[in-house]
């Protein structure tokens, strides 16, 4: 069963024949170093094997006794020590209803209202905490997780806050990997062959995912099965991982150096922010890359749009979309039809909501803004494991296209430098 498609629209139209088949040829080339596991990198990609693990198993059974505790759990990490799971939590998860353990996040900023706020939201919560965080050493999540143990501990007392804490982190080095023996917590390993940015189907997303009570065997399952789609052996119209990786870099060599990844489900938007570090931090450096950048419509169509249709023509655009509409609202009929809408009646919101998708599609073409679309069946477990796994896959794939080593972010330690100097880190 295909779980993701790519539909490339018109995109391929606007490049060269051998421009085409030398794109394909190199994308070629790329996933089978990939496989091969001698790209640049080739320490780092554990990632790959994630599918075909079975610690889901374990985590399912280990963090059992703390799910029936809660009714919150923090999460405490940043960037991919957390936004895997927060684009599958806001996925799945009903808006407007708690699930049974509702899951909120710290350290992911430092902004003193968002914690306060927090602390004061957690008070009256039966709460439990993950902190995540590879290095063990990041100032975000570490400044956020000394404050909550206080406040765990005040409430609960050591003993039982040791058995409410959960800590996600490198096997050997690192403060939190110190502390979390220390103090006995219970503890998951981010294997020193994954990256942050691909650890979602590491304990690192898994342990969350499965606190707020999801199926992550459907997940695993999902990704799996997007691996054997994608594997080099299947000819180029039939992976979407060599076409997605072929595009973009094709449009990125014709000058589109801006990404749209645009959803018409709002539900996705973490999704899109997950995508964001994904490929801006594996694709941005040597002076190259994608800048890939966000846009959840209908909403933004009324912000962004007139830029998207008449600004600077730098920008290309990936539609993600669902295929299943979940549940069905039909537009009612009214009598005097003052709001003119009666042309609608019968009509579901989503069948309006394709018809826009539709429509904005073909004015950004026509605008010069080249589009794809990657559509999912439906909104579950196992798609979107299906849909993390492609995105990862392409990003490695495209990131050797791009000539660039895809799991390392020597940038993001320039900030670090410059704050430590300001705060006089000893
Ligand atoms: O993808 C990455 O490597 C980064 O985004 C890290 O996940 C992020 O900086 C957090 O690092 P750590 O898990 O070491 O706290």
């Amino acid at each position: 069963m295909k779980t993701i498609y790519i539909d490339i629209q018109n995109a391929s139209s606007l490049f060269k024949e051998e421009e085409y088949i030398k794109m394909k040829i190199e994308a070629q080339a790329a996933l089978k170093k990939l496989e091969d596991k001698t790209g640049k990198g080739n320490d780092f990609l554990g990632w790959l094997d994630l599918p075909y693990s079975d610690e889901y198993k374990i985590i399912e059974s280990s963090i059992s006794d703390l799910r029936a505790k809660v009714d919150t759990i923090v999460v405490v990490g940043i960037g991919g020590s957390y936004l895997g799971a927060r684009a599958v939590l806001f996925a799945l998860n009903n808006q407007f209803q708690n699930p049974n353990v509702e899951i909120i996040y710290a350290g992911n900023n430092l902004d003193e209202r968002y914690h306060s706020e927090l602390f004061k939201y957690i008070k009256s919560k039966n709460f439990g905490i993950v902190v995540i965080s590879k290095s063990g050493t990041t100032t975000e999540p570490a400044i956020a997780f000394r404050l909550l143990k206080n406040q765990i501990e005040k409430k609960y007392g050591v003993l039982e806050a040791r058995k409410r804490i959960i800590a996600i982190t490198d096997k050997k080095k690192g403060a939190l990997k110190l502390l979390a023996d220390k103090e006995g917590y219970q503890t998951f390993i981010i294997a020193d062959n994954i990256g942050g940015r691909f650890s979602v189907l590491s304990p690192v997303g898994l342990v969350p995912i499965a606190l707020a009570g999801y199926n992550i065997e459907q997940l695993i399952l999902g990704a799996k099965e997007m691996d054997e789609m994608t594997q080099s052996y299947n000819s180029f119209d039939d992976n979407i991982v060599l076409k997605y990786a072929v595009i973009r870099n094709l449009l990125y060599n014709n000058n589109k150096k801006i990404e749209l990844l645009t959803t018409y489900s709002p539900k996705l938007f973490y999704v899109v922010e997950w995508w964001k570090q994904l490929y801006g931090e594996s694709e941005g450096k040597n002076g190259k890359g994608i800048f890939p950048a966000g846009v959840t419509n209908t909403t933004d169509l009324h912000s962004l749009g007139q830029y998207i249709q008449e600004g600077e023509r730098n920008l290309f655009e990936t539609v993600l979309s669902i295929l299943s509409p979940g549940s069905i609202i039909e537009i009612p009929k009214v009598d005097d039809d003052l709001d003119n809408l009666n042309y609608l009646v019968g009509k579901s919101l989503d069948f309006v909501n394709q018809k826009a998708k539709e429509g904005t599609l073909f004015a950004h073409i026509e605008g010069g803004v080249p589009n794809l679309e990657i559509s999912m069946n439906s909104l579950d477990e196992f798609n979107l494991g299906a849909l993390l796994y492609f995105f990862e896959k392409a990003c490695a794939v495209s990131g050797y296209i791009l000539g660039v080593n895809p799991f390392d972010q020597p940038g993001v330690e320039a900030y670090k430098k410059k704050m430590f100097e300001l705060l006089e880190k000893p």
